[in-house]
Formats: C-alpha cells, sequence, structure tokens
C-alpha cells in the first residue's frame, strides 16, 4: 500500500496558472516541493486560503545584475541580500545574475569571486549566468567547457562595452564552444563603433545630457548588431538569445531569422514597455540619468510593437535587468558626486521587484496578454531557456514550492515602500491593478506583506542544458 506524505502546506482554492492551463485546484506541500495538486486535498500543518486568487509559478529573473564588480568608484547598490530580498517581495523567487569576467581575468576566478558574494547572503534561489569578456584559448578550451558542465550553461557576450565588447571572431568562438557543450548564448545587441562615432559628434557638440544617450544608440545601431549576430549564429549552426531587444527594427530582424527556420530567441523587459526616450529627459536636466540605459528606452510606437512580440510569441522571456545604481551620491549615477557626460553615466535601472506586478497589471488585467503568457514569460520560459525546468518555473508534482498568490488591488509604485537598497525607481507613482499578497519559497512565507528575512535560505542551483530546444 502506498502512503502520502503527511502536507506541511495545502494553499487551498486556488486559481491555479501555469503556461498551458488555468483551473481551480489545492496545492499540497511537503518539505518545499509540491507534492499533490487537486481537488479537497487532506490538511496541511498551514493552510492558506487562496480563494478568489491566481496563484502563480515564482517568478524566475533570468536577467539582473547584483554586486557585479564595476570599474571604481561606481558600485552597485544592491548585493544578494538587498537584491533578493526585493525579489522576494515582489514574487519573483529564483534570480540569475552575471559572474562577470573582466579582462585579463580567468573565468573561473570570477565565478568563485561571485560565489563569496552571494554566499549566506540569499533570500531566494539563485544561478550564475557567465559574462565572457576575454576568450582566451585556455578559457574557450578549459575554462568555459568545464563551468558548462558544473552547472553554468548559459553565457553573455556583449557587442558594445569596451571592457566588454567581442569583436566578430571572438563572437564566433565563444558560439562554437556554446554549440558544442549545449550552452545558451545570451547576446548584447548594439554596435560599438557606431555608438563611438555618434558619442564623438554629441561630445563634440557640447550635447552631454543624459538625453544624448538616446541619440547615441538609435534603433540601427540595435539592428545592425541584431542582424550581425543572428547571421554569426547561423555561420556556427546555435541557438543563441537577444537580451533587452527594444523596439521594431530588431524585433523585425529576429522575425525574419525565425521566418528563415534559424533558432533566435529573444528578451525584452519593462523598460521597453513602460519608458520612453523622453524619460531620459526632454531638457538637459540631469534627473533623466535615472533611464539611462542600453539599449535606451524608444517611443509609444515601439512599445506596441514590444507588447505584440509578447502576445505572439516572438518574445521567450521578460526580465528585469535590474542594474542597481544609486541618482545620489558618489558611486551611481553621478560617479564620484559629478553630474558627467552621457556617455560616463553608469548604464542600467532597477526593475527588480516591480517586474511581475508591472506586466500583471498592464499586461494580463489591461487585457493585453493572457494569464497562461504572463505565466510562460515570467517564470516558465525562463527555467526552460536556462535549464531550471521542471524544478523551477511550473506548478507541477516534484518541482519547487515556489508560488505566488496575488491581490488584484489598487496600489501605487512607491520606492519608499520597495526592498532594493536603490535611492528611485523609474516607475515613481505609476498605478498598478496588482501586487503579490504572498510569496512563498520552496514553501516558506517570505512575503506576506511584510518581507520575511532568512538570509541565507536562497540555494545556489546548478543548472543543466537549456530544455527550449532538443539536443542534436
Ligand atoms: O543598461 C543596461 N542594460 N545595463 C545593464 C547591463 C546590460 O548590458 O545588461
Ligand atoms: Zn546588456
Ligand atoms: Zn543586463
Amino acid at each position: 500500500m502506498t502512503t502520502t506524505p503527511p502536507l506541511d502546506l495545502v494553499v487551498r482554492n486556488a486559481r491555479i496558472a501555469t503556461a498551458s492551463d488555468c483551473y481551480d485546484g489545492d496545492i499540497g506541500v511537503h518539505q518545499g516541493r509540491v507534492v499533490q495538486i487537486g481537488a479537497s486535498l487532506p490538511s496541511g500543518v498551514r493552510e492558506v486560503d487562496a480563494r478568489g486568487r491566481v496563484v502563480t509559478p515564482g517568478g524566475v529573473d533570468a536577467h539582473c545584475h547584483l554586486d557585479q564588480p564595476m570599474p571604481a568608484p561606481v558600485r552597485m547598490a544592491d548585493d544578494f541580500d538587498t537584491g533578493t530580498r526585493s525579489a522576494a517581495c515582489g514574487g519573483t523567487t529564483t534570480v540569475i545574475p552575471f559572474a562577470a569576467q573582466h579582462k585579463g581575468q580567468s573565468l573561473r576566478e570570477a565565478v568563485d569571486d561571485y560565489h563569496r558574494r552571494a554566499q549566506g547572503k540569499a533570500h531566494v534561489d539563485y544561478a550564475f549566468h557567465l559574462i565572457v569578456s576575454d576568450p582566451t584559448p585556455h578559457v574557450l578550451q578549459h575554462e568555459l567547457p568545464a563551468l558548462i558542465a558544473e552547472g553554468y550553461s548559459s553565457f553573455k557576450i556583449y557587442m558594445t562595452y569596451d571592457d566588454l565588447k567581442l569583436d566578430d571572431g571572438q563572437i564566433l568562438d565563444v558560439l562554437s564552444v556554446a554549440r558544442e557543450h549545449g550552452a545558451m548564448a545570451m547576446i548584447h545587441a548594439e554596435n560599438a563603433d557606431c555608438i563611438e562615432w555618434l558619442s564623438r559628434r554629441l561630445e563634440a557638440a557640447g550635447r552631454v545630457a543624459p538625453r544624448f544617450h538616446a541619440l547615441a544608440r538609435p534603433m540601427l545601431v540595435e539592428r545592425e548588431a541584431t542582424h550581425r549576430a543572428i547571421s554569426l549564429a547561423e555561420l556556427v549552426d546555435v541557438p543563441i538569445l537577444i537580451v533587452h531587444v527594444s523596439g521594431k527594427e530588431a524585433v523585425e530582424q529576429i522575425r525574419w531569422a525565425r521566418a528563415h527556420g534559424l533558432q533566435i530567441y529573444a528578451e525584452t523587459c519593462p523598460q521597453y514597455l513602460f519608458l520612453t526616450a523622453e524619460d531620459l529627459g526632454l531638457d538637459d536636466s540631469y534627473q533623466g540619468a535615472r533611464c539611462v540605459c542600453s539599449p535606451p528606452p524608444r517611443d509609444q510606437s515601439n512599445q506596441e510593437v514590444i507588447w505584440n512580440g509578447l502576445r505572439d510569441g516572438l518574445f521567450t522571456v521578460f526580465s528585469s535587468d535590474h542594474a542597481p545604481f544609486n541618482y545620489d551620491g558618489t558611486e551611481g549615477k553621478r560617479p564620484a558626486g559629478e553630474e558627467v557626460s552621457f556617455r560616463h553615466i553608469p548604464n542600467g535601472i532597477p526593475g527588480l521587484e516591480t517586474r511581475m506586478a508591472l506586466l500583471y497589471s498592464e499586461g494580463v488585467l489591461g487585457g493585453r496578454i493572457t494569464l497562461e503568457k504572463f505565466v510562460e514569460l515570467t517564470a516558465t520560459n525562463p527555467a526552460k531557456a536556462y535549464g531550471l525546468h521542471p524544478r523551477k518555473g511550473s506548478i507541477s508534482i516534484g518541482a519547487d514550492a515556489d508560488l505566488v498568490v496575488w491581490d488584484e488591488g489598487e496600489r501605487v509604485i512607491r520606492n519608499s515602500e520597495l526592498h532594493h537598497a536603490v535611492d528611485y525607481t523609474p516607475y515613481e507613482g505609476r498605478r498598478l491593478r496588482a501586487w503579490p499578497a504572498l510569496t512563498l519559497a520552496r514553501g516558506e512565507v517570505v512575503w506576506d506583506g511584510q518581507f520575511q528575512p532568512r538570509s541565507g535560505r536562497g540555494q545556489f542551483l546548478a543548472r543543466k542544458a537549456p530544455s527550449l530546444w532538443s539536443r542534436r
């Protein structure tokens, strides 16, 4: 006779939302995992009544930056403590930040350093992508293959930023490693030389305010690099994922590639739905530095293109690209306390805590995407793309009990109520129609309207190969 384990927790009367279905039921949890899903489950030691509420898998934020070493005096405001705290309070239960290799550094050393930064601090589970900026023969032949095998099954490469960018030959080399070892290559696609040329001309004309960041990085620099990244991937015959796609012209390149049978995946982020280049400033005020990120936010018609891509499957994942720099002080948007030229403003904006609620409010409750699509984009697909599925990103038997119970009530975003360590949010004052009422991470309450801290409860996740495509 088989015995069912006693239930530590039952989430009862839930409207359970997965990437494929929405249905009513109870979720039974034992030792941090989902062990039963059904009607009228037996009592649990703890009970949560979710009647009338949607329950989704905890979010998987597959693109965020936490405590990533930066050139002095710049420093990220969020470490693994504050970053994962804000993740939990916004319904994200898994984060994948970046162990970044700087040029001249061994990749292994970058990973070891990043583990030290995370150790004992995280409130939710975490994995690491790699950033490969120096693909030496040793890195390509030994370090990268070994790290992929150990569970770092994805890496990001850059086509821009002087300290990170690779040339086309180097990109072909690292893509070949991704192909041979079954890893996911994420590509930041912007043409570095065009940006440099435009930036110099703008600076020579005295145009240095934050708003000129958008003029130095027009859509065509993203379009060209996106097309080139696709061509390089086609040459090597390997799937890639283009990160932080901002608008129409890049989307068109990806559609073209898909129509030609290429496995090109794509990510977009809240800033391309909810911000425009005008948020960088209508005049030469420095305030717009808060919204400086790359690629820059575009305009309303591009926002519509991004919504369409989320709806029709062009986008695989929806990530925050949380890059936490304070506006005030000396370590963030004003390096050494100075108002600097647009090209020296640290790139990136905070968004870990607001990612899920923004998409739920404006996407699902705004009638733009289905609840199933929301789950796919924020949890299931990121888990599949980066080798964490089905343990993460789904509500299914055996999966981690990472769950969000949603409260569909009005809420206004106030930075003073967020849990990151950044001194602003680009979404200050924005009205939302939903926010997580409860976040469970492996069955433990981490957010119930109050943050429930337990530093070090988050575990490192060694990852498998991506499961978006079948291995050759
Ligand atoms: O501006 C951005 N996106 N900053 C974060 C770093 C990156 O390129 O993703
Ligand atoms: Zn990037
Ligand atoms: Zn990023």
